[in-house]
């Protein structure tokens, strides 16, 4: 069983991974901190909240806020994509007498700040935690400067984030998590705690079509699959429109997989660098992935390719 806190700026992926974990038997998810990202950090929060109450948990992880601006850019956020809330405007929806369709959690947030949350838990479980991160990396490079003593005893941190040999997301060459804080990213990549990471290269090789999701939600019609449903509508639409099918890329989930079945993902070491200063670059992830030229300093694992299929049938099983 392997201790995990998880990172996160929820986010209409965010919910996948977050619901995977937390139906992962090989997983202990001990703590969730939120990061400024996909949406503001008082909404991520929010929206965290949202996600944990869509599951009947008896036991709560501890929660705690973080970061509500990046290193040194002024915040760039999604609304786009995750809808004006973050989760797909779920938190508008309500039933017919008036309540929240999906009300939040009954649990609280720490009063802890998100950076001492992690460093907390990197203490508590020294050479055993594996932090996940699903956004900006704001929160571990505030953590790192903060305690590095305490933060060289992580297992590893698994990132989604970057993009290597295709085009970004946000910018030709940059992909969301990184581009929106490329300063905090770098200081993680070059701390020397070994960091595994999901680029778009293997996110974008699973492809969750909106006839696959609703087939699977009509199939279960649960708590979990009726969320799923209704806080991807905007989401898969933004979907169809600019990226050209109907659906979308559970990008945040991966780093979870890796965790729980990484027989379906293989990756290659590489030395990775990102672009801080770079005005049409800024945010790129830099690092030669060919075999021939496989670096003698690696600072990651980068993944490259995804047993897609069996990694979503998987995942369906789980979210009951
Ligand atoms: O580029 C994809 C990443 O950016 C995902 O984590 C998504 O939630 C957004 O944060
Ligand atoms: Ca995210």
């Amino acid at each position: 069983m392997q201790r995990i806190l998880i990172d996160t700026d929820p986010g209409v992926d965010d919910a996948f991974a977050i619901l995977l974990a937390l139906r992962s038997p090989e997983l202990h998810v001990e703590a969730i901190t939120t990061v400024c990202g996909n949406t503001p950090v008082v909404q991520a929060t929010q929206n965290l909240l949202t996600i944990l109450g869509v599951l009947d948990l008896d036991q709560f992880p501890v929660i705690a806020q973080g970061e509500a601006q990046p290193l040194v850019k002024p915040l760039v956020t999604a609304a786009h994509v995750h809808g004006e809330d973050g989760l797909g405007n779920t938190s508008q929806l309500r039933t017919a007498n008036g309540s929240l369709l999906y009300p939040p959690a009954n649990t609280e947030v720490s009063s802890m700040a998100g950076v001492d949350l992690i460093l907390e838990m990197a203490a508590r479980y020294p050479d055993e935690l594996v932090i996940v991160t699903l956004g900006p990396l704001t929160n571990i490079a505030k953590a790192i400067r903060k305690d590095a003593p305490k933060m060289r005893r992580l297992r590893k941190i698994v990132v989604m984030g970057g993009v290597f040999e295709e085009y970004g997301n946000v910018t030709t060459t940059a992909e969301f998590n990184i581009f929106v804080d490329p300063h905090a990213a770098d200081e993680v990549f070059q701390f020397g705690v070994p960091v595994h990471i999901a680029p778009l290269d293997a996110t974008h090789q699973v492809i969750l079509t909106g006839e696959r999701l609703h087939a699977e939600v009509d199939k279960r019609d649960s708590p979990i699959s009726r969320f799923l449903k209704d806080s991807t509508q905007a989401c898969m639409e933004f979907y169809r429109q600019h990226v050209g099918f109907w659906g979308l890329h559970i990008h945040d989930a991966l780093p979870i997989g890796m965790l729980t079945y990484p027989d379906y993902f293989k990756s290659v070491d590489a030395y990775v660098q990102v672009e801080t200063e770079g005005t049409l670059t800024n945010g790129m992830t830099v690092a030669d992935l060919r075999r021939e030229r496989q670096p003698f300093n690696p600072n990651a694992q980068v993944c490259v390719k995804v047993t897609a299929e069996a990694f979503l049938d998987d995942f369906f099983e789980r979210l009951q």
